[in-house]
Protein backbone atom coordinates (compact mmCIF):
# COMPACT_ATOMS: atom_id res chain seq x y z
CA UNK A 1 0.00 0.00 0.00
CA UNK A 2 1.54 3.42 -0.71
CA UNK A 3 1.97 6.22 1.98
CA UNK A 4 0.08 8.92 0.22
CA UNK A 5 -3.26 8.05 -2.27
CA UNK A 6 -5.13 10.77 -3.68
CA UNK A 7 -7.81 10.05 -5.29
CA UNK A 8 -10.03 12.82 -7.35
CA UNK A 9 -9.39 15.65 -4.94
CA UNK A 10 -11.52 18.59 -5.17
CA UNK A 11 -11.37 21.92 -3.48
CA UNK A 12 -14.22 24.86 -2.83
CA UNK A 13 -13.31 27.93 -1.83
CA UNK A 14 -15.93 30.55 -1.19
CA UNK A 15 -14.47 33.87 -2.95
CA UNK A 16 -16.56 37.18 -3.30
CA UNK A 17 -17.94 36.59 -6.59
CA UNK A 18 -19.15 33.43 -5.23
CA UNK A 19 -18.20 29.53 -4.99
CA UNK A 20 -15.18 28.53 -6.95
CA UNK A 21 -13.23 25.23 -7.45
CA UNK A 22 -10.07 25.68 -7.23
CA UNK A 23 -9.08 22.29 -7.18
CA UNK A 24 -10.51 19.79 -9.78
CA UNK A 25 -10.53 16.34 -9.54
CA UNK A 26 -6.50 15.32 -8.15
CA UNK A 27 -5.31 12.11 -8.12
CA UNK A 28 -1.99 10.70 -7.24
CA UNK A 29 -0.09 8.42 -5.02
CA UNK A 30 3.24 8.56 -3.61
CA UNK A 31 5.36 6.14 -1.73
CA UNK A 32 8.24 6.64 0.63
CA UNK A 33 11.39 6.90 -1.49
CA UNK A 34 9.48 8.51 -4.36
CA UNK A 35 10.05 12.31 -5.45
CA UNK A 36 6.85 13.50 -7.06
CA UNK A 37 7.32 17.59 -8.80
CA UNK A 38 4.56 19.92 -8.99
CA UNK A 39 4.91 22.22 -11.57
CA UNK A 40 2.30 25.24 -13.11
CA UNK A 41 1.77 28.71 -13.36
CA UNK A 42 0.78 31.01 -9.91
CA UNK A 43 -2.52 29.91 -9.59
CA UNK A 44 -2.95 26.66 -10.76
CA UNK A 45 -3.66 25.35 -7.56
CA UNK A 46 -0.49 23.42 -5.99
CA UNK A 47 -0.44 25.33 -2.74
CA UNK A 48 -4.19 24.41 -1.95
CA UNK A 49 -3.56 20.77 -3.13
CA UNK A 50 -0.54 20.25 -0.33
CA UNK A 51 -2.37 22.73 2.38
CA UNK A 52 -5.65 20.31 1.91
CA UNK A 53 -3.15 17.33 2.54
CA UNK A 54 -1.73 19.19 5.55
CA UNK A 55 -4.69 20.16 6.93
CA UNK A 56 -3.96 23.83 6.53
CA UNK A 57 -6.73 24.94 4.16
CA UNK A 58 -9.05 28.14 5.30
CA UNK A 59 -12.26 26.74 7.22
CA UNK A 60 -14.27 27.80 4.43
CA UNK A 61 -13.11 25.96 2.01
CA UNK A 62 -14.82 22.20 0.98
CA UNK A 63 -12.84 19.35 0.49
CA UNK A 64 -14.23 16.33 -1.99
CA UNK A 65 -12.28 13.09 -2.54
CA UNK A 66 -9.79 10.77 -0.81
CA UNK A 67 -6.73 11.78 1.04
CA UNK A 68 -5.15 8.13 2.53
CA UNK A 69 -2.23 8.23 4.32
CA UNK A 70 -1.08 4.21 5.14
CA UNK A 71 -4.66 3.31 5.29
CA UNK A 72 -6.39 6.01 6.47
CA UNK A 73 -9.13 8.58 5.44
CA UNK A 74 -8.42 11.77 6.50
CA UNK A 75 -11.15 13.52 4.22
CA UNK A 76 -14.32 14.13 6.56
CA UNK A 77 -12.76 13.20 9.89
CA UNK A 78 -12.77 16.39 12.12
CA UNK A 79 -10.03 18.09 13.38
CA UNK A 80 -8.64 16.44 16.49
CA UNK A 81 -8.46 12.89 14.55
CA UNK A 82 -6.85 14.66 11.60
CA UNK A 83 -4.10 15.97 13.94
CA UNK A 84 -3.65 12.64 15.51
CA UNK A 85 -3.61 10.96 12.26
CA UNK A 86 -1.24 13.29 10.29
CA UNK A 87 0.90 13.56 13.51
CA UNK A 88 4.16 14.49 12.74
CA UNK A 89 4.05 12.34 9.46
CA UNK A 90 3.73 15.07 7.23
CA UNK A 91 5.98 18.53 7.22
CA UNK A 92 6.23 21.37 5.19
CA UNK A 93 9.00 24.06 4.12
CA UNK A 94 7.54 27.10 2.55
CA UNK A 95 8.93 29.68 0.13
CA UNK A 96 9.38 32.48 2.71
CA UNK A 97 11.31 31.09 5.62
CA UNK A 98 10.07 33.27 7.99
CA UNK A 99 6.37 32.27 7.80
CA UNK A 100 7.59 29.43 9.59
CA UNK A 101 10.30 30.97 11.82
CA UNK A 102 8.91 32.91 14.82
CA UNK A 103 10.61 36.59 14.79
CA UNK A 104 10.97 36.99 18.74
CA UNK A 105 12.39 33.08 19.04
CA UNK A 106 15.86 32.43 19.16
CA UNK A 107 15.81 29.32 16.30
CA UNK A 108 17.16 26.67 19.10
CA UNK A 109 13.80 27.23 20.68
CA UNK A 110 12.15 26.88 17.48
CA UNK A 111 14.11 23.91 16.69
CA UNK A 112 13.49 22.24 19.90
CA UNK A 113 9.92 22.98 20.16
CA UNK A 114 8.98 19.78 18.52
CA UNK A 115 10.97 17.60 19.68
CA UNK A 116 9.79 17.95 22.86
CA UNK A 117 5.98 17.90 22.18
CA UNK A 118 6.31 15.19 19.71
CA UNK A 119 9.04 13.79 20.59
CA UNK A 120 8.91 14.29 24.42
CA UNK A 121 12.53 14.68 25.08
CA UNK A 122 13.73 16.84 27.85
CA UNK A 123 14.82 20.33 27.58
CA UNK A 124 18.26 19.63 27.75
CA UNK A 125 17.77 16.78 25.53
CA UNK A 126 15.89 18.45 23.17
CA UNK A 127 18.46 21.03 22.87
CA UNK A 128 21.08 19.36 22.20
CA UNK A 129 19.31 17.36 19.56
CA UNK A 130 18.37 20.62 17.82
CA UNK A 131 21.93 21.91 17.44
CA UNK A 132 22.64 18.36 16.26
CA UNK A 133 19.67 19.13 13.26
CA UNK A 134 21.02 22.78 12.98
CA UNK A 135 24.79 21.29 12.27
CA UNK A 136 23.32 18.26 9.76
CA UNK A 137 21.36 21.23 7.70
CA UNK A 138 24.32 22.94 7.02
CA UNK A 139 24.48 25.91 10.12
CA UNK A 140 27.99 26.72 10.88
CA UNK A 141 28.94 26.46 14.47
CA UNK A 142 25.83 25.35 15.07
CA UNK A 143 26.02 25.21 19.01
CA UNK A 144 27.76 28.36 19.60
CA UNK A 145 24.34 30.23 16.80
CA UNK A 146 21.73 28.09 18.18
CA UNK A 147 20.32 30.84 20.52
CA UNK A 148 20.35 33.62 17.88
CA UNK A 149 17.51 34.98 16.78
CA UNK A 150 15.83 34.72 13.00
CA UNK A 151 17.06 38.02 11.53
CA UNK A 152 20.65 37.41 12.06
CA UNK A 153 20.97 34.91 9.52
CA UNK A 154 21.20 34.88 5.72
CA UNK A 155 17.94 33.87 3.58
CA UNK A 156 19.54 30.92 2.61
CA UNK A 157 20.63 30.08 6.73
CA UNK A 158 17.26 31.12 7.35
CA UNK A 159 15.70 28.21 4.85
CA UNK A 160 17.87 25.68 6.13
CA UNK A 161 16.68 26.46 9.64
CA UNK A 162 13.51 25.86 8.90
CA UNK A 163 14.85 22.50 7.15
CA UNK A 164 16.26 21.44 10.29
CA UNK A 165 12.33 22.19 12.04
CA UNK A 166 10.27 20.26 9.83
CA UNK A 167 13.18 17.24 9.87
CA UNK A 168 12.75 17.67 14.00
CA UNK A 169 9.36 15.29 13.50
CA UNK A 170 10.99 12.65 11.47
CA UNK A 171 8.18 12.89 8.70
CA UNK A 172 7.52 10.64 5.80
CA UNK A 173 6.52 13.26 3.87
CA UNK A 174 8.20 16.19 3.33
CA UNK A 175 6.32 18.50 1.57
CA UNK A 176 8.69 21.64 0.17
CA UNK A 177 6.01 24.26 -1.77
CA UNK A 178 8.52 26.65 -3.72
CA UNK A 179 11.39 26.27 -1.37
CA UNK A 180 13.67 28.41 -3.28
CA UNK A 181 11.78 31.09 -4.75
CA UNK A 182 12.49 33.33 -2.14
CA UNK A 183 16.46 32.61 -2.26
CA UNK A 184 19.50 33.70 -4.88
CA UNK A 185 20.39 31.73 -7.53
CA UNK A 186 23.57 30.56 -5.98
CA UNK A 187 21.87 29.60 -2.77
CA UNK A 188 18.57 27.95 -4.99
CA UNK A 189 21.18 24.47 -5.99
CA UNK A 190 22.66 24.12 -2.29
CA UNK A 191 19.07 24.25 -0.88
CA UNK A 192 17.52 21.24 -3.32
CA UNK A 193 20.65 19.37 -2.90
CA UNK A 194 20.18 19.56 1.00
CA UNK A 195 16.62 18.48 0.44
CA UNK A 196 17.62 15.60 -1.63
CA UNK A 197 20.23 14.56 0.15
CA UNK A 198 18.11 14.54 3.80
CA UNK A 199 15.35 12.71 1.61
CA UNK A 200 17.94 9.90 0.31
CA UNK A 201 19.10 9.72 4.00
CA UNK A 202 15.79 9.37 5.54
CA UNK A 203 14.09 7.46 3.07
CA UNK A 204 11.37 10.45 2.95
CA UNK A 205 8.65 10.89 0.36
CA UNK A 206 9.34 14.22 -1.21
CA UNK A 207 6.68 16.32 -2.56
CA UNK A 208 8.40 19.21 -4.69
CA UNK A 209 6.30 22.73 -5.93
CA UNK A 210 7.97 24.98 -8.24
CA UNK A 211 6.60 27.10 -11.03
CA UNK A 212 10.58 26.60 -12.92
CA UNK A 213 10.82 23.42 -15.15
CA UNK A 214 14.68 23.18 -14.70
CA UNK A 215 14.28 22.64 -10.47
CA UNK A 216 11.34 20.01 -11.22
CA UNK A 217 13.99 18.28 -14.13
CA UNK A 218 16.67 17.90 -11.93
CA UNK A 219 14.95 16.91 -8.70
CA UNK A 220 12.00 14.49 -9.13
CA UNK A 221 11.27 10.92 -10.77
CA UNK A 222 7.74 12.17 -11.36
CA UNK A 223 5.69 15.27 -12.02
CA UNK A 224 2.56 16.41 -12.36
CA UNK A 225 1.45 19.37 -14.81
CA UNK A 226 -1.11 21.51 -13.03
CA UNK A 227 -3.46 23.86 -15.00
CA UNK A 228 -6.41 25.62 -13.83
CA UNK A 229 -6.67 22.97 -10.31
CA UNK A 230 -6.54 20.05 -13.30
CA UNK A 231 -3.70 17.82 -13.78
CA UNK A 232 -3.31 17.79 -17.70
CA UNK A 233 -0.08 15.91 -18.00
CA UNK A 234 1.47 13.18 -15.59
CA UNK A 235 4.02 10.77 -15.65
CA UNK A 236 7.63 10.17 -15.14
CA UNK A 237 9.92 13.41 -15.86
CA UNK A 238 12.04 12.09 -18.48
CA UNK A 239 8.95 11.17 -20.58
CA UNK A 240 7.24 14.25 -19.91
CA UNK A 241 9.98 15.98 -21.04
CA UNK A 242 10.99 14.04 -23.99
CA UNK A 243 7.41 14.18 -25.54
CA UNK A 244 5.86 17.39 -24.07
CA UNK A 245 2.29 16.07 -25.26
CA UNK A 246 -0.06 18.60 -23.65
CA UNK A 247 0.18 22.42 -25.43
CA UNK A 248 0.74 23.65 -21.99
CA UNK A 249 3.82 21.75 -20.90
CA UNK A 250 5.03 22.72 -24.12
CA UNK A 251 4.59 26.51 -23.13
CA UNK A 252 5.95 26.23 -19.78
CA UNK A 253 9.24 24.81 -21.80
CA UNK A 254 8.82 28.20 -24.48
CA UNK A 255 8.87 30.33 -22.13
CA UNK A 256 10.93 29.00 -19.73
CA UNK A 257 14.17 31.65 -18.78
CA UNK A 258 17.03 31.02 -21.39
CA UNK A 259 20.61 31.08 -20.52
CA UNK A 260 22.32 34.35 -21.37
CA UNK A 261 18.95 35.98 -22.38
CA UNK A 262 18.68 39.86 -21.50
CA UNK A 263 16.25 40.32 -18.86
CA UNK A 264 14.32 44.31 -19.16
CA UNK A 265 13.41 45.84 -16.34
CA UNK A 266 9.93 45.46 -14.49
CA UNK A 267 8.40 42.07 -13.91
CA UNK A 268 9.04 39.31 -16.47
CA UNK A 269 6.02 37.51 -17.26
CA UNK A 270 6.25 34.00 -16.28
CA UNK A 271 4.22 32.81 -19.95
CA UNK A 272 5.61 35.33 -22.37
CA UNK A 273 5.19 32.83 -25.25
CA UNK A 274 1.33 31.75 -24.38
CA UNK A 275 -1.22 34.61 -25.07
CA UNK A 276 -3.64 35.28 -22.20
CA UNK A 277 -3.46 35.07 -18.71
CA UNK A 278 -4.51 31.96 -16.11
CA UNK A 279 -8.51 32.67 -16.13
CA UNK A 280 -10.20 33.25 -13.04
CA UNK A 281 -11.70 30.19 -11.03
CA UNK A 282 -15.03 31.47 -11.47
CA UNK A 283 -14.78 32.06 -14.92
CA UNK A 284 -13.61 28.79 -15.78
CA UNK A 285 -14.74 26.81 -18.74
CA UNK A 286 -17.16 23.06 -18.73
CA UNK A 287 -14.32 21.71 -20.64
CA UNK A 288 -10.09 22.20 -20.90
CA UNK A 289 -9.27 25.03 -18.59
CA UNK A 290 -6.74 26.05 -20.87
CA UNK A 291 -8.72 26.20 -23.78
CA UNK A 292 -9.02 30.16 -23.30
CA UNK A 293 -5.21 30.72 -24.36
CA UNK A 294 -4.74 27.45 -26.20
CA UNK A 295 -3.77 27.47 -30.08
CA UNK A 296 -4.79 24.33 -30.65
CA UNK A 297 -8.59 25.30 -28.73
CA UNK A 298 -11.98 23.49 -30.70
CA UNK A 299 -15.49 23.91 -29.40
CA UNK A 300 -14.44 20.17 -28.04
CA UNK A 301 -12.16 22.03 -26.11
CA UNK A 302 -14.32 24.75 -24.72
CA UNK A 303 -17.18 22.05 -24.02
CA UNK A 304 -15.92 18.87 -22.82
CA UNK A 305 -13.23 18.31 -20.25
CA UNK A 306 -10.66 15.59 -21.83
CA UNK A 307 -9.98 12.45 -20.71
CA UNK A 308 -7.09 11.22 -19.13
CA UNK A 309 -5.22 9.18 -22.28
CA UNK A 310 -1.99 6.90 -21.01
CA UNK A 311 0.79 7.60 -23.68
CA UNK A 312 3.34 4.48 -24.22
CA UNK A 313 6.72 5.05 -22.39
CA UNK A 314 8.77 2.83 -20.18
CA UNK A 315 10.63 4.73 -18.03
CA UNK A 316 11.86 3.01 -14.58
CA UNK A 317 14.35 5.24 -11.78
CA UNK A 318 17.72 4.34 -10.51
CA UNK A 319 17.01 1.13 -9.54
CA UNK A 320 14.81 -0.25 -13.01
CA UNK A 321 11.30 0.41 -11.42
CA UNK A 322 8.97 1.36 -13.36
CA UNK A 323 7.65 4.75 -12.50
CA UNK A 324 4.47 4.50 -13.80
CA UNK A 325 2.05 5.79 -16.56
CA UNK A 326 2.42 8.88 -18.42
CA UNK A 327 -1.06 10.58 -18.64
CA UNK A 328 -2.19 13.24 -20.93
CA UNK A 329 -5.42 15.14 -20.83
CA UNK A 330 -6.27 16.73 -24.07
CA UNK A 331 -8.32 16.36 -27.33
CA UNK A 332 -5.39 17.34 -29.26
CA UNK A 333 -2.49 16.02 -27.20
CA UNK A 334 0.78 15.97 -29.64
CA UNK A 335 3.18 12.49 -28.96
CA UNK A 336 5.68 14.05 -31.34
CA UNK A 337 8.83 15.28 -30.45
CA UNK A 338 8.66 18.84 -29.03
CA UNK A 339 9.29 21.26 -31.86
CA UNK A 340 13.10 22.81 -30.96
CA UNK A 341 12.64 25.93 -28.87
CA UNK A 342 13.83 29.15 -30.44
N1 LIG B 1 -8.08 31.54 0.88
C1 LIG B 1 -8.42 31.70 -0.40
N2 LIG B 1 -9.59 32.31 -0.74
C2 LIG B 1 -9.93 32.49 -2.03
N3 LIG B 1 -9.17 32.09 -3.07
C3 LIG B 1 -8.00 31.51 -2.80
C4 LIG B 1 -7.55 31.27 -1.45
N4 LIG B 1 -6.34 30.66 -1.51
C5 LIG B 1 -6.06 30.50 -2.81
N5 LIG B 1 -7.05 31.01 -3.59
C6 LIG B 1 -7.11 30.99 -5.06
O1 LIG B 1 -7.01 29.63 -5.47
C7 LIG B 1 -6.21 29.51 -6.64
C8 LIG B 1 -5.09 28.55 -6.42
O2 LIG B 1 -4.20 29.06 -5.45
P1 LIG B 1 -2.83 28.36 -5.04
O3 LIG B 1 -3.07 26.93 -4.72
O4 LIG B 1 -2.23 29.21 -3.97
O5 LIG B 1 -1.99 28.47 -6.37
P2 LIG B 1 -0.44 28.14 -6.64
O6 LIG B 1 0.17 27.63 -5.38
O7 LIG B 1 -0.45 27.14 -7.75
O8 LIG B 1 0.17 29.43 -7.09
C9 LIG B 1 -5.77 30.94 -6.98
O9 LIG B 1 -6.63 31.43 -7.96
C10 LIG B 1 -5.92 31.68 -5.68
O10 LIG B 1 -6.19 33.03 -5.93
MG1 LIG C 1 1.74 28.45 -4.30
Amino acid sequence: MALLEVHDLHIRLQTPRGPADAVRGLSFSLDKGDALGLIGESGCGKSLTVMALMGLLPESAQVRGSIVLDGQELVGRDEAALCRLRGNRMAMIFQEPMTALNPVHPIGRQVAEPLRLHRGLSASAARTEAIRLLDRVGIPQAASRVDAYPHQFSGGQRQRITIAMALACQPDLLIADEPTTALDVTVQRQILDLINELVDERGMALMLISHDLGVIANNVDRMLVMYGGSVVESGPTEAVFAHMAHPYTRGLFAARPKLGARRGPGPRPLLSTIAGTVPELVDLPPGCAFAGRCALSTDQCVQQRPVAETLPSHATDAHGLALGDHLVRCWHHATRQPETPT
